[in-house]
């Protein structure tokens, strides 16, 4: 594996709620590797947005607060720096593309003044400089005409065009870590197609890493190199993304796997996964997953399950991992 650019160790974070502090990112661990894509999958609620914007260092504090554990970035401890350091790090070394591109962008400005100011501030350039700097990200991303779309406002652009231009300024500094979360879920399955595409393309002529956060198994199948699966809070199983189809190690990875659509259209019968998620105020006892777990067995609802290093750099959170043989995605 490349040389870790990001670590993550050991994330704990918790909210301040009517039920009281919960934790909803429990002993979270994963590192990316240089030029490496980690997919980042799980249900919604499972805690990848607050993970996400933990290493960026974007949690709300309150009602928020980081309860433990280490982000490291080129390894600089992120947890507990200085907020000025911090604003040096964030748009520069690490970038963030959200779900929503209205939470990248600000409509009050135009496209062209928003991705100036990021240049700007990180490079200390002339505004020449910086305009022709998101003339040529624009052109990236694949903006048609973009010297010319540099005025306009974001709500003048399709949503596609908005998600390539909230791309376009997460990369006009050129970082090396580019967090993605779920950029890709608001739009229309074709624009989505295409805009997979981009980052693929991107990714292969500028080699950032990239976290890729997304509840879609399916979505992570070309574009990642590993994954991390998350459950409630916590990592349940990380491999390559060969392996994890080929062979998944973990309950919840088997379920997530026989619910793509993907093996649906190929003859087989698609099973969502029974039951939800728990409220992070309720977490079962033992392993979290053991409530829908077809495979669950009493001492699965007792004994606390550890993450568990297996040979290929395979972590799998289940206490009956050499005993089963879990069906992959062929
Ligand atoms: N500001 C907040 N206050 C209280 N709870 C929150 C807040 N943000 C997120 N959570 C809770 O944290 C958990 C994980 O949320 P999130 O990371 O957004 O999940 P995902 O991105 O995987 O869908 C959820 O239970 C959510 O309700
Ligand atoms: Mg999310």
């Amino acid at each position: 594996m490349a040389a870790p650019i990001l670590e993550v160790e050991d994330l704990g974070v918790e909210f301040l709620t009517d039920h009281g502090w919960v934790r909803v990112v429990d002993g979270v661990s994963f590192s990316v590797g240089e030029g490496e894509t980690l997919g980042l999958v799980g249900e919604s609620g499972s805690g990848k947005t607050v993970t996400s914007l933990s290493v960026m260092q974007l949690i709300p504090v309150p009602p928020g607060r980081i309860s433990g554990g280490s982000i490291r970035f080129a390894g600089r401890e992120l947890v507990g720096m200085s907020e000025p350091q911090l604003e040096d790090i964030r748009g520069d070394d690490i970038a963030m593309v959200f779900q929503e591109s209205m939470t990248s962008l600000n409509p009050a400005f135009t496209i062209g003044e928003q991705i100036c100011e990021v240049v700007r501030r990180h490079r200390g350039c002339s505004r020449r400089e910086a305009r022709d700097r998101a003339v040529e990200v624009l052109e990236l991303v694949q903006i048609p005409d973009p010297r010319s779309r540099l005025g306009a406002f974001p709500h003048e652009f399709s949503g596609g065009m908005r998600q390539r231009a909230a791309i376009a300024m997460a990369l006009a500094c050129d970082p090396k870590v580019l967090i993605a979360d779920e950029p890709t879920t608001a739009l229309d399955v074709t624009v989505q197609a295409q805009v997979l595409d981009l980052l693929r393309s991107l990714q292969e002529r500028f080699g950032m890493a990239i976290l890729f956060v997304t509840h879609n198994l399916g979505v992570v199948a070309d574009l990642c190199d590993r994954v991390a699966v998350m459950y409630a809070g916590r990592i349940v199983e990380t491999a390559t993304v060969f392996d994890l189809f080929e062979s998944p190690q973990h309950p919840y990875t088997e379920g997530l796997l026989q619910a793509m659509p993907q093996l649906g259209e190929r003859g087989k019968r698609l099973a969502a996964i029974p039951g939800t998620p728990p409220m992070p105020w309720q977490m079962p006892t033992g392993c979290r997953f053991h409530p829908r777990c077809p495979y669950a067995e009493t001492a699965c609802t007792e004994q606390d399950i550890p993450l568990r290093a297996l040979a290929g750099d395979r972590h799998v959170r289940c206490r009956r991992v050499e005993e089963l043989t879990l069906e992959g995605a062929q």
